[in-house]
């Protein structure tokens, strides 16, 4: 990565504030975290600041609150669940800008790590106002970014921070850019994309930009009725975007042009309902009829994206195959996951609901890599950059005499 990190800076000492993305699953009603990954992907960066007597002071959004204070979305259990991995204690203020926050973190002694209230309490976070950033700068010294998952949003707290701080990347962050960019740059070959999720629109610019990269493309998923319609097969009451049929046509078309292999389904799971009591078969793609759905891929086509996937030695998967979260329509997902944790590949899992589901699942150790970013991830692979790693200080910085005083020893 060509931006400066924690690494290149002296951080002994100083007040380091760190965006973290913190915005975990949660069962809101309960008030419990479902799945602490965000919260443990971030250890490394936090216990580099620890050891150097940083004061750690960590910034995070959690849930979409809309600019007010919502009980449920506060960052108590977060801190308490950091608390309990780190070993160490973990306080939470009460707001995360304003003269009381600034008490707290004077207080703060080196080594020790507070977090600050959720910044979508206050809707000048999602506006990118510079009076809410220049707030949350008064409270550091440095400015370390090692939120890759909300790097894609142009937030006070992620891109218009840096104009009142030095501002660095995180060790996550840093793994984050490298580890999806060298899939664009120089994956080992035969390189795997396999795809699933819903929508067909939310992946259209990933899978416009890896098709050159890729040797096989494959698609399941709820997206995969969209694919089907595009080559004229009745998908029946399968949710399809009909203003995407064509782009996937047009996919389908690049992918030949390219020499990728694409492999749509070839059976699909298929119900009349989707409800706990619904019971799926497995019919060919030719035989869906008008009043099914499609809710999974089915056994052929686990076998088929099986055979090509063993032949990859780099594989990026991202989305499920089908309704996973009703137990009877996750099969096709659950083989993926499966199959990809025993691969002698670089296994690489987007991030949301695909990384959510190999940890369920056991699986996560097992993958080569897992993202934190979710819509981040699709971003940077669609080959947009993030603004958020944009603002980052350039590697430049260090010879132009800009940082006089900041740079480590080496
Ligand atoms: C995510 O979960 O993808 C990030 O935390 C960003 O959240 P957002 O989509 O609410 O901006």
């Amino acid at each position: 990565m060509d931006k400066l990190t924690i690494r290149d800076i002296k951080i002994s000492g100083q007040r380091v504030l760190v965006r973290v993305d913190f915005n975990v699953p949660m069962d809101e009603k309960k008030g419990v975290i479902t799945d602490d990954s965000r919260i443990r992907a971030t250890l490394p960066t936090i216990k580099y600041l620890i050891r150097r007597k940083a004061k750690v002071i960590l910034i995070s959004h959690l849930g979409r609150p809309g600019g007010k204070a919502v009980s449920e979305l506060r960052m108590a259990p977060v801190a308490q669940r950091l608390s309990q991995i780190l070993g160490q204690q973990v306080g939470v203020a009460t707001d995360c800008i304003g003269p009381e926050v600034e008490k707290s973190v004077e207080s703060l002694k080196g080594g020790h790590v507070i977090l600050l209230q959720n910044l979508r309490f206050h809707p000048d976070e999602e506006t990118g106002s510079a009076a809410f950033a220049q707030a949350l700068a008064r409270l550091g010294d440095i400015f370390v970014n090692d939120a890759f998952g909300a790097s894609h949003r142009s937030h006070a707290s992620i891109v218009k921070i840096n104009e009142y701080l030095p501002a660095v990347a995180g060790l996550l962050l840093e793994k984050e850019v490298d580890t999806l960019g060298s899939l664009l740059k120089n994956p080992a070959r035969p390189f795997g994309g396999l795809f699933g999720g819903a929508k067909v629109s939310d992946k259209v610019g990933t899978l416009q930009n890896i098709m050159g990269k890729v040797d096989f493309l494959l698609v399941g998923g709820g997206m995969a009725a969209t694919f089907l319609k595009a080559k004229s097969y009745e998908v029946g009451l399968s949710l399809i975007e009909s203003d995407k049929v064509d782009t996937a046509s047009g996919l389908i078309e690049k992918a030949t042009g390219n020499g990728v292999h694409l492999l749509l389904p070839v059976d699909v799971v298929v119900a009349d309902e989707i409800n706990t009591e619904a019971q799926g078969k497995v019919v060919s793609v030719e035989s869906i009829s008008p009043k099914q759905r499609i809710v999974d891929i089915g056994t052929q086509t686990i076998a088929n994206f099986s055979r090509e996937l063993r032949k990859c030695k780099t594989v990026f998967w991202n989305g499920p195959m089908g309704i996973y979260e009703k137990p009877q329509f996750a099969a096709g997902t659950r083989a993926m996951a499966e199959l990809l944790a025993g691969l002698e590949a670089t296994t690489i899992i987007g991030g949301g609901s695909t990384a959510e589901i190999v940890t369920s699942m056991g699986l996560a150790d097992k993958m080569g890599f897992v993202s934190t970013g979710g819509g981040a991830s699709l971003e940077f692979l669609g080959g947009q950059s993030l603004p958020g790693v944009e603002a980052l200080l350039d590697k430049s910085a260090l010879t132009s005499g800009t940082l006089k005083g900041l740079i480590a020893s080496k």
